[in-house]
């Protein structure tokens, strides 16, 4: 296979949703209820608050393969935690360890500017996101009747699933 070059890059700006709307409107999840592709864009510009929310690209090449988007827990600017609101791959790169290497970096971003804990949540049909999870290393804090909510301690001693 031909050398590809991975870069991470953080978005300091507001992020154009529309740039990555083929890695969004996909994955727009059913439980959320259905919408026009043009409302889940327009979802996300409304929803990103940029004093509180942390995104970050995936590029392969030049492409954007993925993406992810943390945001301080409770979402307001004093909390000590966080949690994920977004990671995803686009489909042409999917199962190719591209999803682990975002999430060990949003560990990596959010232990570095302090927080304490990580905390995520996979919807129980979503297999892809539990082993991803797992494999990054995260416990499971709770279950709800739809999803396995989850935790990752920031600052613990075992950072073995990082290395
Ligand atoms: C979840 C997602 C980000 C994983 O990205 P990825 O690049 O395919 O993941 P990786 O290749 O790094 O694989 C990570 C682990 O998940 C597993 N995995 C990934 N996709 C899977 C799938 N569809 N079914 C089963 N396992 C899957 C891999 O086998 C690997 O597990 P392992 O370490 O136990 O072998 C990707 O499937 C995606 O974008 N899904 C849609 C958006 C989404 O649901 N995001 C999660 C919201 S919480």
């Amino acid at each position: 296979m031909e050398e590809r070059k991975i870069t991470i890059t953080a978005i300091e700006e507001t992020p154009d949703f529309n740039e990555i709307k083929d890695l969004i409107i996909p994955f727009w999840p059913e439980q959320f209820g259905a919408l026009p592709d043009e409302r889940i864009v327009l979802e996300y510009e409304k929803d990103y608050r940029s004093k509180l929310d942390r995104v970050k690209y995936l590029y392969v090449d030049k492409r954007i393969a993925g993406w992810y988007r943390y945001s301080k827990f409770p979402r307001e600017a004093g909390a000590k935690d966080v949690h994920t609101y977004d990671i995803a791959v686009h489909g042409d790169f999917q199962r190719q360890g591209l999803g682990l290497i975002l999430m060990k970096d949003m560990i990596k971003d959010s232990r570095s500017l302090g927080y304490e804990k990580l905390l995520s949540r996979s919807f129980k049909n979503n297999e892809g996101s539990i082993r991803l999870h797992r494999a990054a290393g995260f416990t499971e804090h709770m279950k709800t009747s739809d999803s396995i909510v989850w935790e990752l301690d920031l600052h613990a001693a075992d950072r073995e699933s990082e290395e």
